[in-house]
């Protein structure tokens, strides 16, 4: 495989490349601040399908729709109340997706038949200016494949989608590192579909939110609140403990498979700020070892990636405090670890 698909962000003449061919009907991956996307045209109903196809993702998942500037949104929503103005005009450009009843123009297939669209306006120059060549607004999902943990480098977009995509706009490692917020609009309401890159906290500064627990199984209000998701294909566990907690247990498996004359199980560590000092972890992936949660944010999913390649037999993640970003930080940690089996588990079944 080459990586002549991988073109530089900065290169207006690119830029334009990417937009003729988005133009034309055809796909290619771009930077935003939070992760990089995989775009299309929106109202090319057969380009937005490559998409669906291109990332192996479910029709029934929806897509945002980006803008690069605020004004264009109402060539996709019917009407704009005063509550997501003011979120538009504190917020944008940002980390801050928008789901509000959809005009006719938007094809159903970027909604999966929702008669709401999901919109936003990425902060970054080489995304703004490819959805202002194109003319038009990019629908785009995380260019990575499906319940995969989502790109933040250009190399990642290429290692999971390399073979599909036809051009990677390379701007870099994205600062946030997290995909946006997703707030659905109720009249005054604000209803949390996904945390993101946006805080809880800075949000309800402006109006109140309303959290979403799991939905019944077979609804989708938002597929993003789908159990497995972000994940590494290793087992991955998040440890509910300390750090002190886990060596302990560690310590105790070490004895245990002794007396069997088992080998130790090669663990990597995912840790907030902590280097334990331990002879357990084949890798330790460090967030911020100056336990800042933007630094551990944007590290999050290149330390998950760094960890997936080393064909470990396990990943443990320890906590981050659930404040700011780290709300979503631990939205994600937990998504990665649900459906694969429990540290305990994991334990009890090792070399059984
Ligand atoms: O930061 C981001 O949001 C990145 C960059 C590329 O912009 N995009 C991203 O897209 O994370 P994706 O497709 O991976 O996640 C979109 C989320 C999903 O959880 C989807 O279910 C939800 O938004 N969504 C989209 N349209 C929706 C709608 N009409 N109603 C409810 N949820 C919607
Ligand atoms: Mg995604």
């Amino acid at each position: 495989m080459t990586q002549d698909k991988i073109v530089n962000a900065k290169d207006d003449a690119q830029i334009r490349i990417a937009a003729k061919i988005l133009s034309e009907g055809g796909v290619v991956a771009f930077p935003t601040e939070t992760v990089y996307g995989l775009g299309a045209d929106v109202f090319n109903e057969k380009a937005v399908c490559k998409i669906f196809e291109i990332k192996k993702r479910p029709s029934f998942d929806p897509l945002i729709v980006h803008v690069s500037d605020p004004a264009e949104a109402s060539l996709l929503w019917t009407d704009i109340p005063p509550l997501a103005s003011q979120l538009i005009r504190y917020f944008w450009p940002g980390p801050l997706t928008l789901v509000l009843p959809k005009k006719a123009a938007v094809p159903d297939v970027v909604t999966s038949g929702l008669p709401t669209v999901a919109v936003r306006m990425p902060r970054n120059d080489a995304a703004l200016k490819l959805i202002r060549y194109l003319g038009h607004p990019i629908a785009a999902p995380s260019a990575n494949l499906f319940g995969y943990t989502s790109p933040t480098t250009a190399q990642a977009v290429f290692e999971d989608l390399g073979e599909g995509v036809e051009m990677i706009l390379d701007d870099g490692p994205v600062p946030v590192g997290l995909e946006s917020t997703v707030l659905k609009i109720e009249g005054t309401l604000c209803r949390l579909l996904r945390p993101g890159g946006v805080s809880l906290e800075e949000i309800e500064k402006w109006a109140p939110v309303v959290s979403t627990d799991s939905p019944p199984a077979g609804v989708y209000e938002s597929p993003g609140l789908l159990r497995s998701h972000y994940a590494p294909w290793t087992a991955f566990t998040l440890f509910e403990g300390s750090s002190e907690e886990l060596l302990k247990e560690l310590k105790q498996l070490e004895e245990t498979l002794k007396e069997k004359e088992l080998p130790l199980p090669r663990i990597g560590l995912l840790s907030f700020f902590e280097k334990p000092k331990s002879s357990f972890f084949e890798a330790v992936e460090v967030l911020s070892a100056k336990k800042d949660l933007v630094e551990a944010a944007s590290n999050l999913f290149q330390a998950i990636r760094k960890l997936d390649k080393m064909h470990l037999d396990l990943i443990v993640a320890l906590k981050t405090p659930r404040e700011g970003i780290g709300f979503a930080i631990m939205d994600r940690l937990e998504k990665a670890s649900s459906g694969k089996k429990g540290f305990q588990d994991f334990l009890e079944n090792w070399k059984r």
